[in-house]
Order: C-alpha cells, then structure tokens, then sequence
C-alpha cells in the first residue's frame, strides 16, 4: 500500500485540520494518508480527532475507525495512533439538526480546542477531521471548521492550517475555489489540496481539474500545493 501524501510530511507537525469541498469527498481517507505520510516522516506519536461525528449509533464505526483500519492496514503500529471523538449523533445529517433529534447539546469551540490541546500535549501530530465541508455549522452557534481552525491558532497552535480535499471530477472546480475563497476570507492558513478517490483510469476530464487544481495560487500570489490524489480503492489493498 503506497503513501500518496508522501510529499505533505514536512507540513506534517502540530494540529493539521482536514476539511472538504462537500461531505463524501475522502477527508477521512486523505487524514488516514496524512497520517501514514507523517509516520513516515518519523512523528511516533500521531492523534486524529473527529470534533463531531455525526449518522453513527453507540458502537458503530464512525470515522477515526476507518483511519485506525487504513493505518493498520498499511502496517503502522496500533500504539503509534490515538483516536478521540468529541462526539456522535445518530442521524446522518449536519451536526445542529443531528444534536436536536438526538436532544442533546452540541459542544463548543472551546471544549473542542480544549481537547485538540490535550491531544497536542503528548503527540507530535493532532488531525482535526471537520464534518462535511468548510461552512457547516459544528457548534449551534453558527461556528464551522474555519472558526475551529482560527481557536485553534489563537489558543493552542499558532502554525495550524487546513487541508481541502475535493473530488477530482464534474463540478471539482467551483466546490474547490468557493472553499478556498471561505477559507482565505477568514485568514485561515491554507497548507494545500487533496484530491480524494482519484479513478484508476483518468479521463481528459479528471486531468484537466488536476491541472487546474495544481496551479491555483492564494490572493497573495502564493501558490496552493496539490498534496497528492488518493487513488480509489486505496486502503482496500495489500
Ligand atoms: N481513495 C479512496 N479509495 C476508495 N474509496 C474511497 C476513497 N476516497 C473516498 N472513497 C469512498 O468514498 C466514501 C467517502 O469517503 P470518506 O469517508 O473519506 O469521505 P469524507 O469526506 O470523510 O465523508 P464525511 O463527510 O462523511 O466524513 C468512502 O466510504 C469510500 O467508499
Ligand atoms: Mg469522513
């Protein structure tokens, strides 16, 4: 099983926050891959934390399992991974109406930085998987991944920044601008994109968005570095 993020490890260390175009894309695949990037950058102690894991009942596998499965998989070492929920909710929507029909409150900014905090203190590498894309509300307050990006930065890593994966196909390009525009808007420190579930046999079209993607450059002419494509079926094999 290949690392295709294998050219992310040096952006790899403190709090990495993995956020999306859309739901589905492959954050929890592109955060499994960073981690495998990062333990081969030889970080020994490597956490992934999922502020709200919503559509999973007590005892399902929600998504920090996928990334321990991918992990182990690709040989890393169960004591080298430390996974943490903030919480889950049992309908598979966004986090504010998942919290009213399982009638309990969301937690806050706040309690999540203060959990990424505690995870930072003994590892080297804390992922942060947001739920859905850049602008979903986690905490019923109206705050997203960006605010919990910009807490993050204020109170417990100044160097944090976020990975956008997004699907290499129809409509990529778009998804990918208007949630880089959001990020840049809040001052969010972009570290690069990630294209999720790249297909074993490309079309024109699917190379031209990979193009595109690559060549992107932030408002202040810095560019924007493609982190690598996930092959589809990653993580399924050897
Ligand atoms: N590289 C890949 N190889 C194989 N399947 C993939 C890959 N990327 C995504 N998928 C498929 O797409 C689905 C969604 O991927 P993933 O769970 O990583 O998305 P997500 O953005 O984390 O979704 P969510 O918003 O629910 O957290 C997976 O269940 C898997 O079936
Ligand atoms: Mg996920």
């Amino acid at each position: 099983m290949g690392n295709p993020l294998a050219r992310a490890a040096e952006l790899l260390t403190g709090v990495v926050v993995v956020t999306g175009t859309d739901t589905d894309v492959g954050k929890t695949y592109a955060t499994a891959a960073l981690a495998l990037a990062g333990c081969s950058a030889g970080r020994r102690r490597i956490a992934v934390y999922k502020p709200v894991q919503t559509g999973v009942l007590p005892g399902d596998s929600g998504d920090i399992d996928d990334v321990a499965r991918l992990l182990a998989a690709a040989g890393v070492p169960s004591d080298l991974l430390t996974t943490a929920e903030g919480q889950r909710l049992s309908a598979p929507m966004a986090p504010p109406p998942a919290a009213a029909i399982d009638q309990v409150p969301l937690l806050n900014l706040d309690d999540h930085a203060e959990r990424v905090a505690a995870l930072l203190s003994d590892h080297d590498l804390v992922l942060v998987e947001g739920s859905g894309g850049v602008l979903v509300e986690l905490d019923g307050q109206g705050r997203n991944i960006a605010d919990l990006t910009e807490r993050i930065s204020r109170d417990v890593d100044p160097y944090v920044g976020v990975v956008l994966v997004g699907r290499p196909d129809l409509g990529t390009l778009n998804h990918t601008l208007l949630s880089l525009e959001a990020l840049y808007r809040r001052g969010v420190r972009v570290l690069g994109t990630v294209l999720g579930s790249w297909p074993s046999n490309p079309q024109i079209l699917h190379e031209t968005n990979r193009d595109y993607i690559v060549n992107i450059h932030a408002e202040d002419g810095r560019s924007i570095p493609l982190l690598g494509a996930i092959p589809k079926g990653w993580g399924s094999v050897g």
